[in-house]
């Protein structure tokens, strides 16, 4: 015998398909970024107007109703739900539709407004994409189709991050650059069989984000308190996940704890504390031109005929970054030597500077030899800095705009420079490592390692073969010696 309740509700399902009253109507809701309990009562609300809703999607669906969704997200749960077989006539709508509807007590004629747009896929042979394994060997461009998918991977991966876990960390920042690399927006999971790199987890939650369209995972990580604290604190220039997780043991959560409690802080913490606001807000490419036409003069005031390059994110054609990167040589090797102290005196002296710490070039190839460093640091001379940027009249906002935001109010701000000086011979190396992006770089040094037998950092290429270090001049000869196709450097944001 059916338990009562059961036997309830097959009634009610079953009875629902004769006794309704618009029967050519045929209703399935979407729960998704809906939840279940707005869903229920929508159903609830539909029935008692004598609307067929169904329970579950199927051929005989003839309206798909839902809420907050883009068309692209509908259809792509569709292609999951009837592996991309569904009818021509199926109406998706957006739940202006169904209040309508309700509001008439009938379905009222589908217009145009109510229809979710769903633009076409590039095309169906693309459906299915193979993939190279290591980041150097594929393009990945700057702007990419999948940001739903990536974005929720890398919460992940700074995640493990947090928590010390530096594999699964990569793995997942791997994962999502496959993602950046494919040239369409993923729709189903069966577009991705052939992919590389996409390890279980990573599976599961694009997965969970393709058919509901957030994963709980993602978004419980991305609510903890213990995210967000590791988030603010690792934040401040200057401090690195081992310190923040003691700050965070110690019921710390945010700069501004710090400050209250009196933690001692090293001179580089003390800086990142101070100008944490500005060093927060991403450098503008128009500021990072104003800073390299600093950077130009202060380098050709104290050495004439040095080289300057800007480097980083802004290289790969990014429109905002962390900070400002820049590489410096000279043609004649020697003259570069101790040129990081004259140009930060002169940035000194014109009031330019409100942080900086050198470091001397340590590296010598005899000294380090071709074992891969233990750390990825490479070894020039150089100078991790903080600018004192002055404001240009536009940037500074409307006086009704200056009195809301205290910050802005200042005609200064602050903004993080890298300057980093390279003899000539290694220039090519240089310019390779401080292109970026850092999983790039990662791959080209494991892909060097594990499928060449060769070591390369910013300062050289060790060929284990040969047993002989590999001279370059350009970036194109490096990939010629590891066997790569070149990859310019707005290709590489992997
Ligand atoms: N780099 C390095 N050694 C460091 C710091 C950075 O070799 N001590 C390299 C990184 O590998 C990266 C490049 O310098 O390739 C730029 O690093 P960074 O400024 O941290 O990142 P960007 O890619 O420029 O990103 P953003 O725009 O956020 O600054
Ligand atoms: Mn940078
Ligand atoms: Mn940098």
């Amino acid at each position: 015998m059916i338990p009562l309740k059961r036997r309830k509700i097959t009634r009610t399902e079953s009875n629902q398909d004769e006794t309704c009253t618009f029967s050519h109507v045929s209703i399935f809701i979407l729960e998704r970024k809906m939840g279940a309990s707005r869903r229920a009562f929508l159903k609830r609300l539909a029935r008692s107007k004598g609307f067929l809703i169904k329970e579950k999607y199927s051929s005989a669906v003839t309206h798909v109703v839902s809420e907050n969704n883009s068309g692209d997200d509908v259809q792509a749960w569709l292609d999951n739900q009837s592996g991309g077989d569904t009818s021509t006539s199926l109406q998706l709508l957006d739940i202006s539709w169904f209040t309508e509807s309700m509001e008439a007590g009938r379905p009222v004629t589908v217009q145009d407004k109510h229809r979710l747009k769903v633009n076409p896929k590039p095309n169906g042979d693309a459906k299915v994409f193979t993939m190279k394994s290591y980041a150097c060997q594929r393009r990945t461009p700057l702007k990419h189709q999948n940001v739903f998918l990536t974005e929720a991977l890398e919460i992940l991966a700074e995640n493990a991050e947090f928590s010390k876990n530096e594999g699964r960390s990569v793995a997942f920042t791997r994962a999502a650059s496959v993602l950046k690399a494919l040239p369409h927006r993923v729709y189903s999971m069966d577009e991705l069989k052939c992919l590389p790199c996409l390890g279980e987890h990573s599976q599961r939650v694009i997965k969970e984000i393709l058919e509901d369209g957030t994963s709980r995972e993602v978004e419980s990580t991305r609510q903890s308190e213990q995210f967000q604290a590791m988030k603010a604190l690792t934040g401040i220039f200057g401090v690195g996940v081992r310190t923040a997780d003691r700050w965070l043991r110690e019921g710390l959560r945010s700069p501004s704890d710090l400050i209250q409690t009196g933690q001692p802080l090293n001179r580089a913490q003390q800086a990142g504390v101070q100008y944490y606001n500005d060093l927060q807000k991403p450098v503008t490419k128009a500021e990072a031109e104003v800073i390299s036409d600093i950077v130009q003069e202060a380098v050709h005031a104290v050495l004439l005929g040095a080289e300057i390059q800007l480097m980083g994110g802004f290289k790969r054609g990014k429109d905002v970054g962390h900070d400002v990167d820049f590489l410096i040589t000279h043609p004649e090797e020697g003259k570069e030597e101790g040129l990081i102290a004259k140009i930060i005196n002169w940035l000194e002296e014109k009031g330019l500077l409100l942080y900086q710490q050198t470091s001397r070039n340590s590296y010598l190839e005899k000294m380090d030899g071709p074992a891969r460093p233990r750390s990825n640091m490479d070894r020039f001379e150089k100078c991790f800095s903080i600018f004192k940027l002055q404001r240009s009249a536009e940037s500074t906002g409307s006086e009704a705009e200056r009195s809301v935001n205290q910050s802005e109010t200042s005609s200064w701000r602050a903004v993080r420079v890298d300057l980093v000086v390279s003899p000539y011979s290694q220039f090519a190396f240089a310019t390779l490592g401080w292109t970026g992006s850092k999983l790039f770089e990662r791959e080209l040094r494991r892909w060097a390692g594990q499928e060449k037998h060769m070591s390369l950092s910013s300062h050289a290429l060790y060929d284990s073969n040969q047993k002989c270090y590999l001279r370059a001049q350009t970036e194109e000869e490096i990939f010629a010696y590891l066997g790569l196709e070149f990859i310019p450097p707005c290709e590489r944001n992997a």
